[in-house]
């Protein structure tokens, strides 16, 4: 028997799950039955943790390899842990927009842990959405329209030279970001994916990353994203933190997008991210055996 009780978030999905100290390393019966509730349940939250950067790093690992972010600057000396903070003064939020994280990377990560280390009195709440369920609730027509399509996805309007949070006024988020022309170089992903560990469909394009999709034109290609993120965001889709000092959350970013909610101007906010690589052979089944190349 697992040595840790779960109860179900609010909202669609998503379940707190207490009795565990992440700080210390999991016992194998421990870590198999989390590895199988955060495919089951694909965002868990742990209340009540302490954690060292060291020890967030060691948790992390247990769930997949943690790894830099490439336009993102991590802790000085644990550049894969990379603070997440908005001063009381600052106007603009990192994380606020539906997205996956990373889907510019050629392979996405498998999802991220994110450690609260101050938190508003009220606002600053992360919501997730289901893109199983978002995929699940096309009719029959309509997913048949999208299997085989390609999605372009890209990081220029987040940190290229001409993206407006990346060059914002310094006065306006407190973020280092290393803005890069290798920004707007674009990748690959098919639009509807298997998950790489449960084989079942879900929906991979979000508003941050996605440019286009091949094959359609631009107008053709506006419309139907268009379409796809006013399906993906419905409420039925979506699960909510209200985040307390000590809260970690693990979620899945395969199948989940989320998004940080910018509604607490004057009170700080500082989480610190861990994000966890897919490794690319397991990317790979994402594409359900059909061929990378275009
Ligand atoms: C993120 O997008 O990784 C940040 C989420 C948050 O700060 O709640």
């Amino acid at each position: 028997m697992p040595s840790f009780d779960l109860e179900p978030m609010v909202g669609a999905f998503g379940a707190r799950v207490t009795g565990i100290d992440l700080s210390q390393p999991l016992d194998a019966t421990a870590l198999t039955a989390l590895r199988a509730a955060w495919l089951e349940h694909l965002v868990l939250v742990f209340p009540d943790q302490i954690l060292t950067p060291e020890q967030q790093i060691a948790a992390a690992d247990q769930f997949g390899r943690p790894c830099e972010n490439p336009f993102v600057a991590g802790l000085p000396d644990y550049p894969v842990v990379i603070p997440i903070v908005k001063e009381a003064h600052d106007r603009l939020s990192f994380g606020e927009g539906w997205h996956s994280d990373q889907t510019y990377e050629a392979v996405p990560p498998k999802g991220s842990l994110l450690y609260m280390k101050e938190a508003p009195p009220v606002g600053g709440d992360t919501l997730w959405l289901s893109m199983y369920a978002a995929y699940e609730a096309l009719s029959p027509a309509m997913q048949a329209l999208l299997e085989g399509v390609v999605a372009n996805h890209y990081a220029g309007d987040a940190f290229g030279p001409k993206a407006t949070f990346a060059t914002r006024d310094a006065d306006q988020h407190s973020m280092t970001i290393k803005v890069s022309e290798a920004a707007d170089e674009a990748v690959r992903h098919p639009l509807v994916c298997r998950h790489p560990d449960t084989g079942r469909k879900l929906l991979f394009v979000n508003p941050v990353f996605t440019r286009d999709l091949e094959g359609f034109s631009a107008e053709e290609s506006k419309a139907l994203l268009s379409f796809l993120y006013s399906h993906q965001q419905d409420p039925r889709f979506a699960t909510r933190h209200r985040w307390t000092v000590g809260d970690v959350v693990l979620w899945d970013n395969r199948c989940t997008q989320h998004s940080a909610n910018n509604d607490y101007h004057g009170h700080r906010r500082e989480a610190h991210r861990v994000t966890i690589a897919q490794e690319a052979a397991e990317w790979q089944r994402v594409w359900d055996g059909r061929p990378i190349a275009a």
